[in-house]
């Protein structure tokens, strides 16, 4: 065993060697871990540098002073000076943490794949695209407040009109029933009209929307459930 090896065993590992011979058994274990069998492990210290023991020992275990390499503390030193700065900026103003940045995107996302489920015809898929896109349901949210909210009240909640917040459904429950119920009206006689002369139909999409947007809300004064319960 070679000086520097005993050096990088360490005074433990040196007292098993010295007290059970270097080959035996234990020795190796102590070993096997710090160097693989036939190879010498390089120090990081400059080996002509006196290594400096520290002057204290607990259960026999001495330690060496040293130093973290300076281009470690420089690093370590500029993170630390320019942390304030960073974290003062981030927090110092609106929409600039990762999760603003987030949210940004995805409603980036949701705005082009709405734009382009508005090329292909109407199908349950391009609604519910329509209904995961922020700008789509705020258009069909204006259309309601204009033209539905008289019957089915300020959220969807219910007037003379049923119930459109909660999960039964007189004329059926899927995305294109219900585009196909505001654009051709409901049962003759019940007082919903069709829509399809005075919105275009992108507009009964975005309120078609708006309408699968309210799924799950809890609005105050609820109309009772009208119509079969669709899970
Ligand atoms: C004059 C009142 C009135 C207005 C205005 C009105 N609705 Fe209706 N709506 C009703 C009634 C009544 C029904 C039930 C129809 C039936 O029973 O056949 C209904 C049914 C519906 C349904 C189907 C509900 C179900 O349970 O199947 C949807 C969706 C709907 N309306 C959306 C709209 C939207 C969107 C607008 C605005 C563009 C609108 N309504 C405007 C009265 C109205």
């Amino acid at each position: 065993m070679s000086e520097q090896d005993k050096r990088e065993l360490g005074a433990p590992v040196q007292e098993l060697v010295d007290s059970q011979g270097p080959g035996s058994d234990a020795a190796k274990d102590a070993s096997k871990d710090l160097a693989p069998e036939g190879q010498t492990v390089e120090a990081e210290v400059d080996p002509s540098a006196p290594d400096r023991l520290l002057g204290h020992e607990y259960d026999g275990i001495q330690e060496y002073d040293n130093p973290l390499p300076g281009w470690w503390t420089t690093i370590l030193w500029l993170c630390v000076l320019w942390s304030p700065f960073y974290a003062a900026w981030i927090h110092g103003g609106p929409e600039r943490t990762f999760l603003d940045e987030f949210r940004q995107e995805s409603a980036e996302i949701a705005k082009r794949r709405a734009a382009e489920s508005l090329k292909n015809p109407v199908t349950d898929e391009s609604l519910l695209t329509l209904a995961q896109d922020p700008n789509s349901i705020q258009v069909g949210a204006n259309v309601f407040a204009t033209k539905c909210v008289t019957c089915h009240g300020p959220q969807g909640q219910g007037k003379i009109g049923p119930n459109l917040t909660d999960s039964n459904w007189i004329l059926g429950a899927a995305p294109t029933r219900i585009y196909i119920t505001i654009r051709d009206g409901g049962r003759a006689g019940k007082g919903m009209r069709a829509w399809s002369k005075e919105l275009g139909p992108t507009e009964m999409r975005q309120v078609t929307a708006f309408v699968l947007s309210l799924k799950g809300t809890t609005p105050p004064d609820p109309k009772a459930p009208e119509g079969e319960l669709v899970e």
